[in-house]
């Protein structure tokens, strides 16, 4: 039988919000067909067979244990949806590949932590592992970066990666409320996990950028090497000083190539308030990328949900059919370039500090002269009338400088007997 009339029989691992939506998906629109063949989902895997779902799931092979379904002879394509970097997930990924069975997850924790052993077994086998769903959900960052543009060479990717924390930035910024109420009303409302630390630590962002970095520059995934702070510590304060000075605070993932290596790194900075990327709020995604030849390229859009995710993962489903191979990432798994972090110390950029000093004269000059001694230029410097009798903020933004100067300036601020806590820095996103 050719590709073009084949039934591929599906075998779907998780039956949660992106599993469900895929077997929704599937449901409404029965014999999907995007690459001529027939796609048939054959056999369900979950925790438990009981669940209510919303999906009838009666007709399909029920199987307890994940690596049954991957090693099954009813399926031709398996689905990983059940997530986590190890565990069920990795097994099960591991038996289809070993099968020679392609795959099709939306595991990012999976493919940033093991994706270049997972890619030696896939392409020794001959077999696609694809991943479209891991990275922005329904927006194809994949595909742009693995295959869209690979006739150029990427100089940077940075953007917002993670939509529970975008959506809570977005709270604060509008709400004028606090980080801890956000996030318990978004706990409440199911828009973040019971357990938020992925998500607004920076390792979920973190996960998806190292899997672009490791597609954009052709090595593999070196997840252990970003630099990463979530925005557990963001201070409605300055988020509120920051729009004084015309920027908003938002969780910017980056991955930039230079002579020395990659520079992989998740915070949260300072981007201008007409930026496209200051101006996408709620749960939405977005993404700058550089290359040498086409210059800019800027996508937003749903970077989770079960609907958009769904699709990402049906895409890569008819992609299989399509019997399409390329490496997993950008070079075969054998050849892929070493990925040489540059340390963040070195990295150039222009910063935000903030202070709270003591209210008496003579302060903004110490620190100033502090700055230009360590060799820190002031573009803008703001003060606030006072706000308690504790201390007065003052913030200030510098010129670009490397973060080894900066970080040996603010040690030096910090010891000011006028300055009263060690000084709050925030990037300003280069964007
Ligand atoms: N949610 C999104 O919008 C989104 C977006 C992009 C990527 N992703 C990724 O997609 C994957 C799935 O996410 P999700 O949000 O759909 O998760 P979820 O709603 O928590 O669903 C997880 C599913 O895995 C099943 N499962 C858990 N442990 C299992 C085990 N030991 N054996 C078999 N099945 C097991 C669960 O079974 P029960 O139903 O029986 O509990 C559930 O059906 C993750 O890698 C996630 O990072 C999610």
């Amino acid at each position: 039988m050719s590709a073009r009339n084949k039934i591929w029989r599906v075998g779907v691992a998780g039956l949660g919000t992106v599993g469900g939506g895929l077997l929704s998906f599937l449901a409404e629109r029965p014999g999907f067909a995007p690459a001529g063949g027939e796609v048939v989902v054959t056999g369900v895997s979950a925790r438990s067979r009981s669940r209510p779902r919303a999906v009838d799931i009666s007709a399909y092979s029920w199987f307890d244990d994940p690596v049954a379904l991957a090693r099954s002879e009813e399926i031709d394509i398996f689905v990983e949806l059940v997530g986590g970097s190890d565990g069920p997930a990795k097994a099960a990924v591991e038996a289809a590949l070993a099968a020679g069975k392609p795959v099709v997850t939306a595991n990012k924790a999976l493919i940033a932590e093991h994706g270049a052993e997972l890619a030696v077994l896939a392409e020794s086998k001959g077999v696609p592992l694809l991943f479209e769903a891991a990275v922005m959900g329904g927006v194809p960052a994949v595909k742009i970066v693995r295959e869209a543009l690979v006739g150029d060479d990427i100089k940077s990717i940075a953007g917002i990666l993670n939509g529970t924390c975008n959506y809570i930035l977005t709270e604060m910024d509008q709400g004028g409320r606090a980080f801890a109420d956000v996030l318990a009303e978004a706990q409440r409302l199911g828009y973040a996990e019971a357990d938020p630390t992925m998500d607004v630590g920076g390792f979920d962002a973190a996960h998806k950028i190292s899997i672009l970095a490791a597609l954009a520059f052709g090595c593999a995934p070196n997840y252990a090497a970003a630099e990463i702070e979530g925005i557990d510590q963001v201070d409605l304060l300055d988020i509120g000083l920051a729009r004084d000075l015309g920027y908003r605070i938002k969780l910017v993932a980056s991955a930039d190539r230079s002579a020395d290596g990659v520079l992989v790194r998740v915070h949260p900075s300072l981007a201008p308030l007409s930026h496209p990327l200051a101006q996408a709020g709620g749960a939405l995604n977005a993404l700058f990328i550089e290359g040498e030849r086409i210059g800019r390229i800027y996508v937003q859009g749903p970077g989770a949900g079960a609907g958009p995710t769904a699709a990402a993962v049906a895409a890569d489903i008819a992609d299989v059919m399509t019997g399409a191979m390329r490496p997993v990432f950008q070079a075969p798994a054998g050849e892929l370039a070493p990925f040489t972090p540059v340390d963040p110390a070195k990295s150039f950029g222009r910063a935000y500090l903030r202070l709270m000093v003591k209210d008496e004269p003579g302060v903004i000059a110490a620190v100033s002269e502090t700055l230009a001694e360590a060799g820190v230029s002031i573009e803008s410097f703001l003060q606030k009338p006072v706000e308690n009798a504790s201390g007065v903020p003052i913030v200030l933004t510098t010129h670009a400088v490397a973060e080894s100067v900066l970080t040996a300036a603010i040690d030096r601020i910090a010891g000011l007997p006028a300055v009263l806590e060690r000084p709050r820095l925030l990037r300003i996103a280069r964007i």
